[in-house]
């Protein structure tokens, strides 16, 4: 069966990269006979140019019928003074929530080859290979009621709301488990159940799931510990499940840990493993149209893609490999280059991946 791909290249190097990740696939396909079909539509402010709005039905529609979706990223000035319904941020917003894209990975994977690029100890991080699962369309960040008012004694006051059902804690568990049983089975919850309901139904309902992953080892640990322990020692984690506010700061925090903004990758699932995959960075107006971005944020997002949407392994390992045999080469884009080593720009990194990819 083939396996039909929509590409959605968006703004600023969004083409860039998106064209070398798109190499990159069309090499492992023919590799690892992988039958992939591709198509592309257009997301965000390119959306926007084309049909006036930044996600169009039919654009939404063939992400449904796809099995896997690839991003680059969107957004720029060119669309920053139309109406904020419009705006290409919208766009992602809402192919995310209706998809029901709630399971959000985000690895923090520090490449020996790019050490120096961390700011801590390369004692504390290297050999770093972390994934965080975010829970991605619920918690306080959607949470009703939100408000803002002024009381009687003139003073002003705002809250929000931080829900969570048990079947919406279930199915994020579940991604955390899944996830953990591909990588060391080992799955640490995250949340604050010394503090918050919430947070006590989280790790009831943690515990249930893992009734049904006795292979996989289970602890928790409270967010504000966490944090520290990510600084403090941060390959005690293999797997960290959380919910959306929580993993929203804690994957940015272990992104840093990897100190390179352009080699991230992430991918974000719904309940049937259909994903969306895209670089963790935006679509960086400043540097569009240069030839010189990062595309390997987005070629690891393609081996996130064989990985978790089609159960792939060999194609998504040989890809990273691939990855990893560039840096050895000594190949840098600008946002990773170090002494010694040789700049290049997005497509010879590109080309020189699918070269390492066909040799392997
Ligand atoms: P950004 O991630 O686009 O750029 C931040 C800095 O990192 C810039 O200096 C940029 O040149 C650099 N950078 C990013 N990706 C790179 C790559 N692959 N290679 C080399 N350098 C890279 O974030 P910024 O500047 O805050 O946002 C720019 C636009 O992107 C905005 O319109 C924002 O809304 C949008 N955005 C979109 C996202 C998405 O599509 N998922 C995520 C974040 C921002
Ligand atoms: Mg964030």
């Amino acid at each position: 069966m083939s396996k039909n791909i929509l590409i959605l290249p968006g703004d600023g190097i969004g083409p860039e990269i998106v064209a070398e990740a798109v190499k990159v696939l069309e090499a492992a396909s023919e590799k690892y006979n992988l039958g992939v079909e591709l198509s592309y539509d257009d997301l965000g402010g390119a959306a926007y140019d084309r049909y006036g709005t930044p996600l169009a039905d039919e654009t939404l529609e063939r992400g449904r019928q796809a099995d896997a979706i690839l991003l680059g990223a969107v957004g720029g000035p060119k669309w920053d003074t139309i109406e904020p319904a419009l705006r290409p941020e919208r766009g992602l917003l809402k192919i995310r929530s209706q998809l029901q894209l709630f399971g959000n990975l985000r690895p923090a994977l520090l490449y020996p080859q790019l050490a120096e690029a961390s700011t801590l100890k390369p004692e504390v991080v290297s050999g770093l290979d972390i994934l965080i699962v975010r829970e991605l369309t619920g918690g306080i960040y959607f949470g009703q009621p939100r408000e803002r008012r002024v009381l009687d004694n003139g003073e002003r006051q705002a809250y929000d709301t931080l829900p969570y059902s048990e079947s919406e804690i279930r199915r994020i568990a579940t991604v955390g488990f899944d996830m953990a049983r591909l990588r060391s089975k080992k799955l640490c919850s995250v949340d604050k159940a010394n503090v918050l309901a919430s947070s006590q139904l989280w790790r009831e309902v943690v515990e249930e799931v893992a009734k049904d992953y006795p292979d996989v080892e289970l602890s928790h640990m409270y967010v504000d510990n966490a944090a520290m322990q990510l600084v403090r020692a941060p390959k005690q984690f293999d797997v960290i499940v959380t919910d959306n506010m929580f993993g929203d700061i804690l994957s940015d925090q272990a992104s840093m840990l990897t100190g390179s903004i352009g080699m991230l990758p992430s991918a974000s699932l719904n309940a049937q493993n259909k994903g969306m995959y895209e670089p963790c960075h935006g679509s960086a107006p400043d540097i569009a149209g240069q030839g010189i971005a990062n595309p390997l944020a987005t070629i690891l997002s393609v081996s996130m893609m064989l990985r978790y949407s089609f159960a792939e392994a060999d194609a998504a390992d040989a890809i990273e490999k691939a990855v990893s045999q560039v840096l050895d080469q000594g190949l840098r884009t600008g946002d990773i280059m170090a002494a010694d080593c040789r700049q290049v720009g997005t497509r010879e990194m590109g080309d020189a991946v699918v070269a390492a990819l066909k040799n392997l």
